[in-house]
Order: C-alpha cells, then sequence, then structure tokens
C-alpha cells in the first residue's frame, strides 16, 4: 500500500502553505483529544461538570478538557489571530498579526462519552479581515462560502481526520505512528438514498411540513416515496455525517416549536458551516429547508440553524416538501 500523509498530500494538492500548518496544529490538538478520550475512565475524564455553556448546556469534563487543548494548542501558531468555540462566551484572541480565525465544537456529541459511543472535534477556518482583533464577534460573521477549510476528527473504533480545503473531501486516518494517513480520496455521496436519521422523539414539534415528509418515509414501499426506509439515530452529528459521506443518508435537526425563536439546535459557526462544506464538496446538499446553510448570512456568533443535509436527491425532496411555508418562522428564522 502506498501511505500518503497528510502533510504529503496537501503539499502535492498545492494548497496554501500557512494553511497547512494550521491544519497541522489542529491535528497535534486533535491527537491530545484522542489520546484523553481512548483513556476514558483511566484518566479520570468521563462524567460531568457542575458548569453550563453559553448555550445553556452542562458541560461533560471532556467537553472543557478538549476546549482547552484547543485553545493551548492553537495559541501556540502565530498564523491564528483567534478562535470562537461552541465553549467559550466570546470569541478568544490569539496572536494580532495572525492571517486565520478558528471556529470549533471541541467536542460534537458529547451526549456519548460516558457510554463510549462516536464523538468528534469540529473545525472551520477562515481568514481574518483586514485590521480585526481576534476577539471581535464581527470578525467571524461570515457566511460558510468564505470558510477556506473544514473537517472534523471522528473519535470511533478509528480516528479520522475528514477534511476539505475547497478541492474535494478526503478521509484521512490516524495510525499508531501519530501520523494521518490518507485512506479515502475523493469522497463523494451517492445522489439517493433509502436512509434517514432524525430524533422522531421531537416528531410532534415539527412544522408540519417536516412531519408529512418523515410519516411518508416511513410508509416505505407503500407509500408516495415508493421505498422501503431504514432509520439511525446516534446523537451525535459527527458519527452521523461521517455515515452520510460513507454511504449517503440524510441527517436533519430540524426547526422545532419546542423554543420558537430559535433557527434550530445546532449551531451555524461550529457545526452548520464545516459539515454543510463537507457534504457541498463531496456532491451533496445541505440545507435548512428553506436556504443553502452555506448561504445563511450569521448575525451572531452562537446562531443556531436548521439542519437537512445528505444524498442531494434526498434534500432536494426535503426543501420542496417546504415549498409551502416560506412564510413560517422557521423560514423566516432559516434564511
Ligand atoms: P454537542 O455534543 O456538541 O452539544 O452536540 C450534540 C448535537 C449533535 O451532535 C447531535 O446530532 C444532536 O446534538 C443530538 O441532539 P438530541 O440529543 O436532541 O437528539
Ligand atoms: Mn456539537
Ligand atoms: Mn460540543
Amino acid at each position: 500500500m502506498n501511505l500518503l500523509l497528510l502533510n504529503q498530500f496537501l503539499k502535492h494538492h498545492d494548497t496554501d502553505g500557512e494553511l497547512i500548518e494550521v491544519i497541522d496544529t489542529l491535528m497535534i490538538a486533535c491527537k491530545e483529544i484522542a489520546v484523553q478520550l481512548r483513556e476514558g475512565a483511566l484518566a479520570g475524564v468521563l462524567g460531568t461538570t457542575d458548569n453550563t455553556n453559553v448555550q445553556g448546556e452542562t458541560q461533560k469534563k471532556m467537553d472543557v478538557i478538549s476546549n482547552d487543548v484547543m485553545k493551548n494548542v492553537l495559541h501556540t501558531n502565530p498564523l491564528v489571530r483567534g478562535m470562537a468555540s461552541e465553549e467559550e462566551d466570546d470569541p478568544v484572541a490569539a496572536n494580532e498579526n495572525g492571517r486565520f480565525l478558528v471556529t470549533f465544537d471541541p467536542l460534537d456529541g458529547s451526549s456519548n462519552i460516558d457510554i463510549n459511543v462516536s464523538v468528534g472535534t469540529i473545525f472551520s477556518i477562515l481568514e481574518a479581515p483586514e485590521g480585526c482583533d481576534g476577539n471581535d464577534a464581527d470578525a467571524y460573521l461570515q457566511n460558510g462560502r468564505k470558510q477556506v477549510a473544514a473537517g472534523y476528527v471522528l473519535y470511533g473504533p478509528s480516528a479520522v481526520l475528514v477534511l476539505s480545503t475547497g478541492a474535494g473531501v478526503n478521509f484521512f486516518t490516524l495510525a499508531h505512528t501519530g501520523d494521518f494517513i490518507l485512506t479515502n480520496e475523493n469522497v463523494q455521496i451517492p445522489a439517493q438514498t433509502r436512509e434517514f436519521a432524525i430524533n422522531m422523539s421531537n416528531q410532534r414539534h415539527w412544522e408540519p411540513n417536516m412531519q408529512r415528509y418523515v410519516a411518508d418515509l416511513l410508509q416505505g414501499a407503500d407509500g408516495p416515496r415508493k421505498k422501503n426506509y431504514n432509520m439511525r439515530w446516534i446523537a451525535s452529528m459527527v458519527a452521523e455525517v461521517h455515515r452520510v459521506l460513507t454511504r449517503g443518508g440524510v441527517f436533519m435537526y430540524p426547526w422545532d416549536k419546542r423554543e420558537t425563536g430559535k433557527p434550530g439546535k445546532l449551531r451555524l459557526m461550529y457545526e452548520g458551516n464545516p459539515m454543510s462544506m463537507l457534504i457541498e464538496q463531496a456532491g451533496g446538499l445541505s440545507s435548512t429547508a428553506y436556504a443553502d446553510i452555506m448561504d445563511v448570512q450569521p448575525k451572531e456568533i452562537h446562531q443556531r440553524v436548521a439542519v437537512a443535509l445528505g444524498s442531494r436527491e434526498e434534500v432536494e425532496a426535503i426543501i420542496e416538501y417546504h415549498a409551502d411555508s416560506q412564510d413560517s418562522d422557521a423560514a423566516a428564522l432559516n434564511r
């Protein structure tokens, strides 16, 4: 087997040298997080803290540890002007002449840590606008099309980096040597699927059109969609997106009426945009049901967004089901 290291691969594809340096720095942090996760109970890192984050969610010990690792490591790279994290109230300044801003979800799917199910770190890299301070939230409010790179590291049975610098999507598996090695090149999502992922327990809270769409899927071959669907829900977006990139499918976390003023549950800057870049770069679609996620103009750093992403034709069907609810609250909040 011809082993190609992450760094060699990126250089070979003429990736911007400074961008490669930031990606390398991110991988130092992710490897440290992977080590702590693997030790688990032995390292005393499982369980919950007494703190809640700015989103009002209780923080797991590993949420805090992962966030600290990401922050400390990114600070060491002079190219990083600042960073914004799901677990920080406000953006954090790093190095004043840095060229890039980094946003991240240090540990996605963290409700799964204590049951030893897959979690991940999601990141997005933006150019720092000229003259901005790294702790200036406005500097980060760039739509997803402006991302220069996005990716995640999935900590599953193996640790896998999934990365796009705007020229397709590639997987790199973490070897025992500490190197990330190319294992899937130019990943493409099948346009059609028979698999969907949604938290069905929220069904009664969804918009009528989302209820109608999922009800039609559940009717299988006897219903209007004329095929039998399978369902998965891991409660870890990184794991779901990895399945979608690997074998197709749709993943949804739609607007719901538990909190009508919120566009959705997932976060635009730390989850929606980076995952949308990967999905589109792999030939899929990523939508709020009312707009492409990457076209949503962020107004605040912790903004939420409704998500429907994956196999192109299935996401097109979801958009079609929502065509007559363009005047809804959900639509107004999600374009
Ligand atoms: P996080 O662990 O970063 O807070 O994100 C969890 C997210 C996402 O990964 C997952 O798809 C979703 O929340 C699960 O939500 P439910 O628990 O409502 O199903
Ligand atoms: Mn998350
Ligand atoms: Mn998280």
